[in-house]
């Protein structure tokens, strides 16, 4: 893992270079501001600006797009996606995190959940990790902290998730964090000028609220 960190960290300061953390009081309302959560691995924060190149040189790859939406394939694509989602936290209808791993500087992931109704109490959540980091731990140390801020403080009662069918391992993700699987959606998503199949998958708060009180909780 260090050296998985320290190689990320050397190729994306050649690109984005340095900016130390600043201190900042947690703002109490999500719309306001998104919180610093700590995980083991990570610490997930709001976008800023500064993100883009990283973004760019960690989600932009043909591998992490290869099942979902394409990425902005410019640093302005991915400035303008930073400032619209940070515009849409503050109207209180998305918030996107971005996953920094613990001793680097800059994020190599990011989670987003959007409302799908207007109380924002059905939403969707969707991720994606830069593939040196796949298979490190980091997904479910980063997707616990998600799902509890989104039952906890947005107050989401039912999270759904949309996942290729031939995404592997994303559905393997999912399953791991407890998601249940409802049903197919038929040709949902144009790839490569291809229609694919993707599945429903959710997580109920009553659901993760039983395995989170549970002895021994660990989802997976
Ligand atoms: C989705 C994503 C964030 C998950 O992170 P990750 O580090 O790869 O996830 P993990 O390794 O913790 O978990 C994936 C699980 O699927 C399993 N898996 C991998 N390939 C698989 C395949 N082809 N079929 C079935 N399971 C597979 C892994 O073995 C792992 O399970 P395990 O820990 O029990 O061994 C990451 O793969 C990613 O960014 N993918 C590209 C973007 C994307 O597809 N987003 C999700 C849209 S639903």
């Amino acid at each position: 893992m260090e050296n998985i960190v320290a190689r990320a960290t050397r190729r994306l300061l050649e690109v984005t270079g340095s900016s130390a953390p600043t201190a900042v009081p947690a703002p109490l309302d999500w719309r306001d501001g998104l919180p610093v959560l700590n995980g083991s691995m990570a610490t997930l924060r709001e976008l800023r600006l500064s993100d883009a190149p990283a973004l760019l040189a960690m989600l932009s790859t043909e591998e992490v797009t290869q099942f979902i939406s394409p990425a902005p394939a410019t640093v302005q694509g991915f400035e303008r996606f930073i400032a619209w989602s940070n515009r849409e936290r503050a109207r209180g209808t998305h918030v996107c995190f971005a996953v920094v791993p613990h001793g680097m500087d800059v994020p190599v992931g990011i989670f987003q959940i959007r409302q799908l109704d207007p109380g924002f109490a059905t939403a969707e959540w969707g991720f994606a990790l830069a593939s040196a980091f796949w298979g490190t731990g980091l997904f479910i140390d980063a997707a616990r902290l998600v799902v509890d801020f989104a039952f906890d403080e947005i107050q989401i009662h039912r999270l759904e998730a949309r996942a290729a069918v031939l995404n592997g391992r994303g559905i393997g993700a999912l399953k791991k964090i407890g998601a249940i699987p409802e049903g197919i959606l038929r040709k949902s998503l144009l790839r490569n000028g291809e229609y694919l199949d993707q599945a429903l998958w959710t997580i109920l708060e009553e659901d993760w609220r039983a395995v989170r009180i549970a002895p021994g909780f660990r989802v997976h």
